[in-house]
């Protein structure tokens, strides 16, 4: 049984302000340019995400948007953070390669030293940490060689999982942390091998299923204690309230348009011990 309440401690996030939010290119099958977004409810339920880290405790810097980076608002593919080294962005596609000299100027004047990565990287899109492990998502963003350089230069043992789907192209479209040692996952969004993989090291995750998965249930934010989720994912909602997670909804259906949800706008800055 998980004892989440044993686990809480404040955590430090950077959120990208959707000021330029909206979709004018097609670099996932989940944006589509000829609909119309809404920038005032973008920029509402960016706040109300955000207001949500804070009351809940947590330290959340805010780096501002850019003309022209319609798609910066999802921060976590800013970079990897983890014990106090950032790791910039090496951005598949040119629409967004301009953010990354953004992100890592803030990391550098926020104390956080910048590395880089020869092979394309989206940060914490297809990084994910898990305790002392890392996963690492390929297949449609984050190059496998990558994965060779974050295990370089964090030190941390790095598992590479193979995304198939294009609709879960980043890893944190299809698992999700909530703690050390819990993490939720939509099994068809990996390749066999991958799934295998993560039969094998996580016995106990729960499984979204295809309609939680579809609304970007699993892209969401835990701090092991509370559970940061979308309401529309009702079933994987109730499976984290069952283990015993205090979980907020907040709907950011309006960046759902750009292809990301709750934890495509969140980039965890992890402090060294
Ligand atoms: N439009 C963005 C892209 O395709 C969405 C990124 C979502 N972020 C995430 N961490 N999954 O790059």
């Amino acid at each position: 049984m998980t004892q989440p309440q044993s686990q809480f401690k404040p955590r430090h996030y950077l959120m990208a302000r959707p000021t330029y939010y909206t979709v004018t290119y097609q670099i996932n099958p989940w944006m589509h340019p000829e609909i119309q977004t809404d920038g005032a409810l973008a920029l509402a339920q960016w706040q109300e995400l955000h207001d949500v880290y804070v009351e809940l405790g947590h330290r959340v810097d805010v780096i501002d948007g850019a003309p022209g980076l319609p798609d910066m608002v999802y921060a976590a593919n800013g970079g990897l953070v983890v014990d106090g080294k950032a790791i910039g962005a090496n951005f598949t596609y040119p629409q967004r390669q301009p953010e990354t000299p953004l992100y890592n100027a803030w990391f550098e004047q926020a104390g956080f030293p910048v590395f880089e990565t020869k092979a394309r990287n989206e940060g914490e899109g297809d990084i994910l940490t898990v305790g002392d492990t890392i996963l690492a998502g390929t297949g449609f963003r984050t190059d496998i060689a990558a994965h060779k350089e974050i295990a370089e230069i964090t030190g941390y043992p790095v598992v590479s999982l193979e995304l198939v789907d294009p609709h879960y192209y980043h890893l944190d479209t299809a698992l999700s942390v909530f703690t050390p040692d819990l993490i939720a996952y939509y099994p068809p969004a990996f390749s066999a091998a991958a799934q295998s993989e993560l039969r094998e090291r996580f016995p106990d995750a729960m499984i979204a299923s295809d309609s939680d998965a579809a609304a970007l249930g699993l892209n969401l934010v835990s701090d092991g204690t509370n559970a940061i989720m979308a309401p529309q994912a009702t079933g994987l909602v109730a499976q984290a309230r069952e283990r015993g997670f205090n979980v907020i909804t907040v709907d950011t259906s309006e960046l759902l348009k750009g292809g990301g949800g709750i934890k495509c706008c969140t980039l965890e800055l992890r402090h060294a011990a």
